[in-house]
């Protein structure tokens, strides 16, 4: 089991690479108006969601879930736990029609809001990580 779990965090920390950092991309392309920057910010922004955030994601989950079904594992943290992943990867997908919007040129939001919205994951990060240690319940 801890070779399960040593993989699950250590994807949890790749997908959180990608949930900190594609948002604050957007913070930087939503600034720029030179077409260079432009389309240098699309290629990173390509690689960084397809190439870490969802296989990160994608097996967080997998090793996650194999951590509850085949260990067992339950109680009133967890349930709170898979809520806010849930969410979670709504916000991941959110950040796909995101990246949709910039890479056609459609992006109508404003630097401010996008710096608003890259602090969303800290949040959930906090909460997730002591559920899971603390187990409040
Ligand atoms: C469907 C998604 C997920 C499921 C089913 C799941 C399930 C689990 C389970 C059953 C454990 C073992 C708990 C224990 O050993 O006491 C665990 C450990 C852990 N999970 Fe998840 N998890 C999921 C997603 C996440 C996410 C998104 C994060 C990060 C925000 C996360 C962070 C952790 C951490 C840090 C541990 C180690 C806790 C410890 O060793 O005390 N998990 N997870």
């Amino acid at each position: 089991m801890l070779w399960v779990k040593a993989l699950h965090i250590i994807f949890m920390v790749t997908w959180f690479a990608g949930l900190f950092y594609l948002p604050r991309l957007f913070v930087y392309h939503a600034q720029s108006d030179d077409r260079a920057s432009i389309e240098r910010f699309k290629v990173m922004e390509r690689k960084l969601y397809y190439g870490i955030m969802a296989p990160g994601a994608v097996l967080t989950i997998v090793f996650g879930l194999w951590l509850w079904l085949g260990y067992g594992f339950s109680g009133g943290w967890l349930h709170a736990k898979l809520a806010l992943v849930a969410v979670l990867v709504g916000y991941h997908l959110w950040c796909g029609k995101l990246l949709a919007d910039f890479k056609h040129d459609r992006n109508a939001k404003g630097h401010v809001w996008f710096r608003w919205f890259n602090e969303f994951p800290v949040l959930i990060l906090f909460a997730v990580v002591i559920l899971v240690v603390v187990k409040p319940f």
